[in-house]
């Protein structure tokens, strides 16, 4: 029996519940598949900070960093000055970490939740692979003369050369494994699936930024070489968020840098379905990955057994197929565009026309 530990990290509001959720119907999948998932929880998060002061003690990364991967629900809380909790811990363990993508699936399961006109599930199937270590997010920069009138702040975007390749590299891997029939890292030429092409579109802002995004454009085309089977594309960031209400179908893998895949994200979140739907893995293909609902907190719904799970319960199928264990993510999958199909009403959070536990149970008994 495969045996797999597994760190768990509530975390701040509804963080908390969607996990439960997730866990059960990973504990569903692992009877099936006979594997072995062993659980340890840690307390990080905004409650923790409040009573002791402390974000993330010396230890935690130390100690993460001997887990596979990590469940996270969700770190931000509503008495906590904003940045503190978000920097301490969820982007420190991004960077500490290495999990330098992020990798966000856009799939929309049932045309009744896309707020798109005339959009169907296979008009919307792709994958934002996000860079997740560097650019706007490092905190380079500082400020000059503050709290004057004079006051100057600078953020700097930061990208490596090293940074952007291991991206690349990732993508284009991503991309082929999307459309073959073996794992991507036993990819052979004749594994490629006949007919489908795999397409990765840079999205960037070439005609502005013209140091960062000329640089991606030239390592994107340089590695693009050595992957003739995928098809090469660049579309602007701001044409990009067009595209995604216009055209979603043309979309296969899409790669950028951390700030524009953070707010591209969030768009396609929207036209999948919504947050209660859009999962995301933190990776690092050679160390600990950690995996979210990509969704806020939601403070104002904590406690009430209304905030939709799916999201929680998709990032735990994409641990799965992390893990090595690509049927029981599938089976999560499948189980999840059952239950969304069958028997929801929305995907909002108290408008599901089941409770948080309830949906979970619906999918864990769908496994
Ligand atoms: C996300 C979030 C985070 C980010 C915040 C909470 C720091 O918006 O995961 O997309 O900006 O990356
Ligand atoms: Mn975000």
């Amino acid at each position: 029996m495969k045996n797999y530990n597994i760190a768990v990290i509530g975390g701040d509001g509804t963080g908390p519940e969607v996990v439960r959720e997730a866990i059960k119907v990973l504990d569903a999948a692992a009877k099936k598949f006979e594997l072995k998932l062993n659980y340890v929880e840690y307390d990080f998060g905004g409650e923790r900070y409040l009573r002791t002061g402390e974000v993330l003690p010396d230890s935690a990364i130390d100690e993460l960093r001997k887990f596979p991967a990590i469940l996270l629900g969700a770190i931000g809380h509503p008495d906590v000055k904003p940045g503190i909790l978000e920097k301490g811990i969820l982007l420190r363990m991004r960077f500490e970490l290495e999990q330098y993508i992020n990798l966000r699936p856009v799939k929309l399961y049932d045309e009744r939740f896309c707020p798109l006109k005339d959009k169907k599930p296979e008009d919307i199937d792709f994958v934002v692979v996000r860079e997740n270590n560097e650019g706007l997010y490092t905190g380079a920069g500082g400020f000059v003369f503050k709290g004057t009138a004079n006051e100057i702040a600078v953020q700097e975007s930061i990208n490596t050369r090293r940074g952007i390749d291991r991206c690349l590299k990732y993508s284009f891997e991503y991309a082929m494994r999307r459309h073959s029939k073996t794992p991507w890292n036993r990819l052979k030429p004749e594994d490629i699936v006949a007919g489908k092409r795999a397409q990765l579109t840079l999205s960037g802002k070439t005609n502005v930024l013209t140091y960062a995004f000329d640089l991606w454009y030239r390592a994107f085309n340089e590695m693009g070489a050595s992957y003739p089977e995928v098809k090469l594309e660049y579309a602007h960031i701001d044409a990009t968020t067009m595209w995604f209400v216009k055209n979603p179908e043309w979309f296969d893998v899409i790669v950028t840098d951390n700030m524009f895949g953070d707010i591209v994200t969030d768009l396609g979140a929207m036209i999948q379905g919504g947050m209660g739907i859009a999962a995301g893995g933190n990776i690092n293909p050679n160390g600990t990955s950690m995996f979210e609902p990509i969704g806020g907190s939601a403070p104002k719904y904590t406690g009430k057994n209304v905030i939709n799970p799916l999201a929680a319960i998709c990032a735990g199928a994409m641990m799965l197929d992390f893990l090595g264990e690509a049927n029981a993510a599938e089976a999560i999958e499948n189980a999840v565009i059952k239950i969304v199909r069958g028997k929801l009403k929305s995907l909002a959070a108290g408008k599901m026309g089941y409770s948080t536990t309830e949906v979970g149970d619906l999918v864990a008994a769908s496994v």
